[in-house]
């Protein structure tokens, strides 16, 4: 029986196996491991790895930068005799040369803390820096001169169709689909998002499937480490989505550390979650600064870059990002995904916002479902409700066909009009200004009562509508509130108004059109300009019917209403 406490582990990575044994062994299950066991490439033991990193690291040891009140993260500094002296924001890295109570670049107060520097130019680390000084001297040495190559000679030595790993399965299909193919080797991707929005699990599946290999039978593991969570806590998760690929986990914060352990692995990929919680010994600040963040990402892309490990990077940051989080790491990395979500809906979006091998333009569907992250199928209509779907009773609703990327996604507004009550407003996922003008506009235009009505306008799914596309639905679902009136579940609406009532064309016409026609649609309301432009083929069972302005669109969807 294991007799080991769980801290008398060897820091080297574990398979997810081995991750699941370690909790087991703390519950007295026998486990035949031995602790030097996972080196599959046989380099010798880990103490002879420690003994050779020492003995490189010695080089760089003169060159580190200290500092004053036990902020900074580093060696011993180097006694110089012309040192000089600089303030540096242990928050974010800025420098003056005097103190500030409140730093002048983040405005944190209190950060600003003596740092002595030597008079050598050499005194500034980098993350570059800091690999290439000897500390990272078990990267693989480039052979002979470089020199510029041409394109043709570039062009020669590669393999297009096997230039990118391959990602398999619906899951795999999806996050390819945002990547612009597999994943390129030696490239390194941030993922960002939310706290909680599913970053962690992604990667892990990612994780899974480059572990798993593809149709030709190739195989490498891949290495998961995390500076946030233990490799039990891990392993557990693993569990629960049913990975049983060769991952390696390996919880760290100490990036010379982490590349150290992972190059004698030669993974297929390097996972790291997150940048905000790793760290490099000879940069100032403590991890999740900026200085650290950008430092660290700085020696990950050298890292990628020299071993042609693609290196996928977890970041906690919002859309709106803050300016110590890996927003300024946009410009380093060559692929920047962010991942959404609601907190109340399981559906999470991918997307590119910056992609140096492919589209932007891309979006992936996921659900969060009980065994992890499954890609939708039917995207398209993934927000249209149940209830709509068989109702041909309930008034105020209408389906607009929106874009997002390259995917089309038919919505349902919901209007509320109550009459009696003054003329308020109460929009959730539109723009006021723009609910206000469609309003304006029916009462104007169209001749509809509505100064004397409360309208109530909502997007379901708690999306938030951007584009113009939507105006029409907007329109028509007031109109059928206030006249109460139904529309057919099987009616969508694609246009943007006008001023005047008129219907607008909108970009991509052709695509929305065919979406709806694709889910079983009857009838389609468009622009008059755009059913002249549309062609007749696929569009068979669906009736494409070109709008002039709204009072056309009244008669055409409530042509009963002339009547009353
Ligand atoms: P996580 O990947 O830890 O998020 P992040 O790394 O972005 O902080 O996922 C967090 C949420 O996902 C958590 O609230 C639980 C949920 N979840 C599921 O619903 N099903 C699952 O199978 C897993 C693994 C997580
Ligand atoms: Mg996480």
């Amino acid at each position: 029986m294991l007799s080991f406490s769980l801290s008398g582990f060897p820091s080297l990575p574990l398979r997810r196996t081995e991750a699941y044994l370690r909790v087991s062994a703390s519950f007295g299950i026998d486990t035949p491991q031995e602790p030097n066991s996972t080196n599959p490439h046989g380099h010798g033991s880990d103490a002879k790895h420690e003994d050779d990193f020492r003995k490189g690291k010695g080089k760089g040891s003169g060159r580190v930068i200290g500092g004053g009140g036990g902020v900074v993260i580093g060696r011993k500094k180097k006694k110089n005799a012309k040192e000089k002296v600089q303030w540096v924001c242990s928050n974010c890295g800025y420098s003056a040369g005097q103190w500030w109570g409140v730093c002048r670049s983040c405005s944190v107060s209190g950060t600003m803390k003596e740092a002595r520097f030597g008079d050598d130019s050499d005194s500034v680390v980098s993350g570059f820096s800091v690999l290439e000084d000897g500390v990272g001297s078990w990267l693989p040495q480039q052979e002979g001169e470089m020199r510029p190559l041409r394109l043709a000679e570039v062009n020669r030595g590669l393999d297009h169709h096997h230039w990118r790993i391959p990602l398999s399965g619906p899951f795999g299909d999806e996050v390819s689909r945002v990547l612009g193919g597999g994943l390129v080797p030696g490239s390194l991707t941030l993922i960002g998002g939310d706290p909680g929005v599913g970053k962690s699990t992604l990667l892990l599946q990612i994780a899974a499937i480059i572990a798993e290999g593809h149709n030709d039978g190739e195989t490498s593991p891949v290495v998961y480490v995390s500076g946030e969570e233990s490799v039990e806590q891990i392993g557990n998760r693993a569990d629960r989505l049913r990975i049983e690929s060769d991952i390696y986990l390996y919880s760290s914060n100490d990036v010379e550390d982490i590349l150290k352990k992972v190059q004698y692995l030669s993974p297929g990929a390097l996972i790291v979650d997150s940048i905000q919680t790793v760290y490099l010994k000879e940069i100032m600040g403590s991890p999740g600064g900026i200085m650290q963040v950008k430092e660290c990402t700085s020696a990950l892309l050298r890292f990628a870059k020299k071993t042609n490990i693609p290196v996928l990077l977890i970041g906690h940051v919002t859309k709106s990002g803050d300016i110590a989080g890996p927003r300024v790491l946009e410009h380093i990395v060559d692929v920047v995904l962010y991942m959404e979500g609601e907190k109340y809906s399981s559906h999470r979006m991918l997307r590119a916002v910056k992609n140096r091998f492919g589209s932007t333009d891309e979006l992936g569907v996921f659900e969060m479902s009980h065994s992890g992250l499954q890609a939708v199928s039917n995207a398209s209509e993934m927000f249209l409700s149940e209830q709509h779907m068989d109702s041909e009773i309930l008034a105020g609703l209408a389906v607009a066909v929106i874009m997002d990327g390259s995917r089309t996604f038919l919505i349902e507004i919901q209007a509320l009009c109550l009459s009696g009550s003054t003329g308020s407003r109460q929009v959730n996922g539109i723009q006021v200004n723009r609910a206000d003008m469609i309003i304006s506009v029916l009462i104007k235009q169209a001749g509809l009562r509505l100064r004397e009505h409360a309208v109530f306008l909502n997007v379901v799914s708690g999306l938030t509508l951007a584009e113009t596309a939507g105006d029409l639905a907007i329109a028509a679902a007031i109109c059928s509130s206030c006249l109460e009136i139904p529309i057919p579940n099987d009616v969508a609406f694609i246009g943007e108004i006008g001023l005047g009532g008129e219907l607008r064309m909108v970009p991509r016409m052709e695509k929305r059109v065919y979406t709806v026609a694709k889910l079983g649609f009857r009838m389609c309301i468009v622009p008059k300009v755009a059913e002249k432009a549309l062609g007749t083929e696929g569009l068979e069972k669906m009736k494409v019917v070109g709008c002039r302005n709204l009072k056309e669109v009244i008669n055409t969807v409530f042509p009963n209403i002339m009547r009353r």
